[in-house]
Order: C-alpha cells, then sequence, then structure tokens
C-alpha cells in the first residue's frame, strides 16, 4: 500500500499521480488535502510518515509546491527518508543507494508527465542492498 498526501500547491499534481496510479492498479491511501483552499504542509506529511513507521503503508509520495517543506518535514520524522527528486536519475538513485521510502515533488516545479515517470522509476527501483548502502542508512539513525 502506497500512502500519498499533498498541501495546496500540490493538489493539482496528486491528482494527475492518482490517476496515473489507478492506471497502473496501485493500491493507494489518499491522505489529503482534498482541494486548493490553503493547508499547513506539516500536517499532512506527518501523517503520510506515521502510516509508513506504523507499516499500514510500505512507502509514501508527498506533493507541495516546491517539495522542499514536504521533505524537510518528513525527514525529521523517525525511519523516513524523504528524496526531493526532479528527474528520474535522482528516484532510480535514491532507491538504490538511500532506500528513500518517501518520495516528494514540487507541483509548482515538475509536470505531470515527468512527474509521473518520476513515481514510476521510485516505485519500480529496489534497494541495491549493497552493504556500503546499508551501513550509510543505518548511520543517519544514530545519534
Ligand atoms: C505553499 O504556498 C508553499 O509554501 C508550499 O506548498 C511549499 O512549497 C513549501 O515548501
Amino acid at each position: 500500500m502506497l500512502a500519498i498526501g499533498c498541501d495546496h500547491g500540490g493538489f493539482e499534481l496528486k491528482q494527475e499521480i492518482l490517476k496515473h496510479l489507478d492506471e497502473r492498479g496501485i493500491a493507494y491511501k489518499d491522505f489529503g488535502c482534498y482541494d486548493t483552499d490553503s493547508v499547513d504542509y506539516p500536517v499532512y506529511a506527518k501523517e503520510v510518515c506515521r502510516a509508513i513507521q506504523e507499516k499500514e503503508c510500505e512507502k509514501g509520495i508527498l506533493i507541495c509546491g516546491t517539495g522542499i517543506g514536504i521533505s524537510i518535514t518528513a525527514n525529521k520524522q523517525k525511519g523516513i527518508r524523504a528524496a526531493l527528486c526532479t528527474d528520474c536519475f535522482m528516484a532510480e538513485a535514491t532507491r538504490l543507494h538511500n532506500d528513500a521510502n518517501v518520495l516528494a515533488l514540487g507541483g509548482r516545479v515538475v509536470g505531470a508527465g515527468l512527474a509521473n515517470k518520476i513515481v514510476d522509476t521510485f516505485l519500480d527501483t529496489p534497494f541495491s542492498g549493497d552493504e556500503r548502502h546499508v551501513r550509510r542508512i543505518r548511520m543517519i539513525e544514530e545519534d
């Protein structure tokens, strides 16, 4: 199960991504927001991250205007590795190297066509499992 959430700046792109996920038959849970009224992105970032922490969902997608605020928030949540991606190279690398569990996108930065390719790359690329990457990921959580 995939968790997805956005603020008003990401709402329109989220609608495009939901359509794409439906076409691919990918199950998701939409944590809002549900229109373009102004809201606070930390609320939605934390909801999506909580679903991952509680293992209700394996991965998440978060979208705000730039992708920045929502990824900063996500990366403060324990066990969350959120990657703000603007191209498919970044999406592939962050899965292979960082085992990122949240993809952050900027609704005012990338168009729907590119965003959906980034989503596909993120969802379809497995973690490499290489020892050096496992070690570095473990180090992220250390004090
Ligand atoms: C909202 O206007 C905007 O600040 C938000 O979507 C996001 O870009 C924050 O980082």
